[in-house]
C-alpha cells in the first residue's frame, strides 16, 4: 500500500516538497550534453525542479548557468545574442556574464557600472564530467564532484538524451529493475547478441534471475543471480548511485565498460533521459546501431535516440504490423523507445497504492525505501546516501558481470573485483 510518504518521493516541485529540496540541496543535476554547448551557439534552454534556465558556453570555455528571465523586464535570455563571455539580452541590450553578474546596461543613463554592480543575477554553478554538464542548484558553494566509473579522461564514450513525460522515478525504476530486460526488449536483445562484444548477454537474460539487494554509502547494489550449467552462480551487477544514476554491466571480457543511465527531473511530470556507453576502446564512442535498427524509415538523431512519439490515442506509435513481422513489443525505433513509452504509459505520476509488487521487484521496493529513508534522515540534518556532500573523493565502482563458484557468496566476489 502506498503511504503518504511514499507519495512524497514523487514530487519535486509543489510547494517546495521534501523531495525537491533534498534533491536541490544534495546532489548535482545533469542538465545536458557538454559537447552540446557550443561557444557563439544559441543559449541552450534548460528546466529542472520545475524552473526554467538558459545555459551557454563563454568564448573562455566555461559554462554559464542562469535564470531564462531577463534580470531587467524578463525577457527570455534564450533569444539572447552569446557575446564573448556572456549573453546580451535582445531587448534592450544588457550583458550578463557566465559568472552571473550584469556587466553592461546600456539604458541606464547614470552611474551605469554601480547600477549593474547591485542588479542579482539567479546563476548556478556548472560541472562537467563525463561528457556531462551538472549543475549545482543547492545554493551552497558547491561541493566536490564525485568521481564517476564513466568518467575517466582515456574513456570512450556515447551519449543520447531525451525528454521523457513522466516522473521522474518512473524512470529510475525502470533503470534497476532488470527483470523487464529480457522480456520487453527481447527484440534487440535478440539483435544485440549477434554482435560478438554482446554474446554474453543472451546467456545472461535467457532465464528469470533471483534478485539481491545491498545498501552502499552511495545507493545500491543489485545482484541479478543466475545458476550456470556447471552449478555455478552467474552474477550481473547493477550499481545505483542514488537517486539519480545507474550503471548496468555490458560484458566480463570488458571490465571498464558499461552501459548508463542517468536522470535528471525537470518537472514532477517530465524528466530527461541520459543514456551512454563507455568503454576502452573507440566503438564504445559510436551511436547504439544495435538498439535501433528496426524501423526502416526512421532516421534517427544521434543526440536523441528514443524517438517517443504520439500519445494514448495513438497507442504512443505502437506498429502493430511489425508486432506480426515479429516485434515482441512494436517499437521499432529504439530500446529507450519502450523505455520511455511504457513509463510514459503509467500515466505522469503512477499510483503506486493501485501495483502488486512480485519477488523481482525487489529492488525497486528497496530504492524507494532507501528514499523515504533519505527524506527521513534529511529532516533530521542527516546527509543522504550519495549526497556530494558527503562525496568528496568517494569513487562510484563500475557494473560488474561475475561468475561465482559455488558455496561462495558473489558479495565477496564483487568486492574481490572493485579492490582489485
Ligand atoms: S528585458 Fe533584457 S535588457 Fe531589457
Ligand atoms: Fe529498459
Amino acid at each position: 500500500m502506498t503511504t503518504l510518504a511514499e507519495n512524497e518521493l514523487m514530487t519535486l516541485v509543489e510547494g517546495e516538497a521534501p523531495m525537491g529540496r533534498l534533491m536541490r540541496a544534495n546532489y548535482w543535476l545533469p542538465f545536458g550534453l557538454s559537447d552540446q554547448l557550443v561557444h557563439g551557439q544559441a543559449p541552450m534552454p534548460v528546466r529542472l525542479l520545475g524552473q526554467n534556465y538558459v545555459a551557454f558556453r563563454a568564448e573562455d570555455g566555461r559554462v554559464g548557468f542562469l535564470d531564462e528571465l531577463c534580470p531587467h523586464r524578463r525577457a527570455s535570455l534564450l533569444l539572447a545574442r552569446a557575446e564573448g563571455n556572456g549573453l546580451r539580452c535582445i531587448y534592450h541590450g544588457w550583458k550578463m556574464d557566465v559568472s552571473g553578474c550584469v556587466v553592461e546596461c546600456p539604458n541606464q543613463a547614470v552611474r551605469a557600472e554601480q547600477f549593474a554592480a547591485s542588479v542579482p543575477v539567479v546563476h548556478f554553478p556548472v560541472h562537467e564530467c563525463g561528457g556531462l554538464a551538472w549543475v549545482w542548484l543547492g545554493g551552497t558553494d558547491a561541493p566536490a564532484f564525485p568521481e564517476l566509473p564513466f568518467a575517466d579522461e582515456d574513456l570512450y564514450r556515447y551519449w543520447c538524451v531525451s525528454r521523457v513525460p513522466c516522473n521522474w522515478l518512473q524512470g529510475i525504476e525502470g533503470t534497476i529493475d532488470s527483470a523487464h530486460v529480457g522480456l520487453l526488449h527481447q527484440t534487440w536483445i535478440a539483435e544485440a547478441a549477434k554482435m560478438a562484444e554482446h554474446s554474453n548477454l543472451t546467456m545472461a537474460l535467457d532465464q528469470p534471475p533471483r534478485y539481491e539487494t545491498q545498501s552502499t554509502p552511495y545507493g545500491l547494489r543489485a545482484a541479478a543471480l543466475r545458476k550456470t550449467a556447471e552449478g555455478q552462480t552467474y552474477v550481473r551487477i547493477t550499481e545505483h548511485l542514488m537517486p539519480l544514476v545507474t550503471i548496468t554491466p555490458v560484458g566480463r571480457s570488458m571490465p571498464r565498460a558499461g552501459s548508463v543511465f542517468v536522470l535528471s527531473p525537470m518537472d514532477d511530470t517530465h524528466h530527461l533521459l541520459f543514456f551512454g556507453y563507455f568503454g576502452d576502446t573507440a566503438h564504445s564512442a559510436k551511436p547504439p546501431t544495435e538498439i535501433c535498427m528496426q524501423d526502416a524509415e526512421y532516421q534517427p538523431d544521434p543526440r536523441d535516440y528514443t524517438g517517443v512519439r504520439g500519445d494514448r490515442w495513438t497507442a504512443w506509435g505502437q506498429d502493430r504490423a511489425l508486432m506480426a513481422a515479429g516485434h515482441f513489443t512494436g517499437f521499432g525505433r529504439s530500446l529507450l523507445e519502450e523505455d520511455a513509452v511504457i513509463q510514459s504509459s503509467m500515466g505522469p505520476i503512477i499510483d503506486r497504492s493501485k501495483e502488486h509488487l512480485s519477488s523481482s521487484d525487489v529492488a525497486v521496493a528497496t530504492a524507494r525505501q532507501m528514499l523515504l529513508d533519505a527524506l527521513s534522515a534529511a529532516g533530521s540534518g542527516e546527509l543522504p546516501p550519495g549526497s556530494a556532500l558527503a562525496a568528496e573523493g568517494a569513487r562510484l565502482p563500475n557494473a560488474l558481470e561475475v561468475v561465482v563458484p559455488e558455496g561462495e557468496r558473489w558479495e565477496d566476489a564483487a568486492l574481490d573485483q572493485v579492490t582489485a
